[in-house]
């Protein structure tokens, strides 16, 4: 466990993502007000928290339960002079300490699957004020029938990952409008996200030349990318917005 940190130690995302699909994403929330009271669960470092904050004028609260990445952005935003309008706060996505109907947008990149998707929504739906979005990223089969290589790593990483059409069903069935999807392109994969953390592996890999259990580690933090470069087509994070009915 120590090792994953000092691999995602001040990474820029903890997940694929990229600030043009975050754009994307939040210009599909036609009726949301000037102000809005907006919820970033599993925020991470927050580099979606600070697209957000330069999207809109209103009030986010970024709630993680990982302290040194609630901290790197705390110092984002004290140094972006954002701290009125950004909360940093160590909440659990599991337990959340808001009242029913304050948010007017729930937003959550690459962490819902933490809480399973359909669980989640069910889970966060009472915080949304009437008629409220929630829009977040999750890992979604593409097409069918994937090589047997690629299903057995995600029935083994992420037994619980659905179809998008799956996923489509799940938005309905817990009573939201679907508004769009779309899926990330695949540079928010590799350049947002694996070449940041390869860059770290080459540097612990020099730090720990004479440690075969911990390069070994090494590598293995570095296969998900390796399958990815053959496999993508397969799977992706797909931007899911949506709207309540209530
Ligand atoms: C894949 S990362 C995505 C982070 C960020 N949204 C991004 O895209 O860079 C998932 C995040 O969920 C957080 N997390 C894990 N369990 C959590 C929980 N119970 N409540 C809130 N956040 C949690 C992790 O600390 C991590 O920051």
């Amino acid at each position: 466990m120590e090792l994953f940190f000092e691999i995602h130690k001040d990474l820029p995302r903890e997940g694929p993502g990229d600030s043009d699909s975050t754009r994307r994403a939040f210009r599909k929330l036609a009726a949301l007000p000037d102000e809005p009271a907006i919820l970033d669960v599993g925020c991470g470092p927050g580099a979606q928290t600070m697209d957000l904050a330069a999207l809109t004028d209103g009030i986010i609260y970024a709630v993680d339960t990982h302290q040194p990445f609630l901290d790197h952005l705390q110092q984002k935003v004290i140094d972006q002079g954002q701290t009125r309008r950004i909360k940093v706060l160590n909440q659990s996505m599991k337990d959340l300490n808001f009242s029913p109907a304050s948010f007017d947008l729930i937003w959550s990149e690459g962490a819902i699957y933490i809480m399973g998707f359909e669980a989640g929504l069910r889970a966060w739906k009472h915080l949304l004020k009437p008629n409220g979005y929630i829009a977040v990223t999750e890992l979604s089969w593409l097409k069918p029938d994937a090589p047997q290589e690629i299903q057995a790593y995600w029935n083994k990483e992420y037994p619980a990952m659905k179809t998008l059409e799956e996923n489509l069903n799940i938005i309905h069935d817990c009573g939201f409008y679907l508004i769009d999807y779309f899926v990330l392109p695949d540079t928010s994969w590799t350049e947002e996200y694996y070449q940041p953390m390869q860059k770290r592996v080459t540097i612990l890999r020099e730090q720990y030349q004479r440690d075969p259990e911990k390069l070994a580690q090494l590598d293995e933090a570095l296969e998900e990318y390796e399958l990815f470069k053959q496999y993508s087509v397969w799977y992706g994070y797909v931007f899911y917005i949506m709207q309540s009915k209530i």
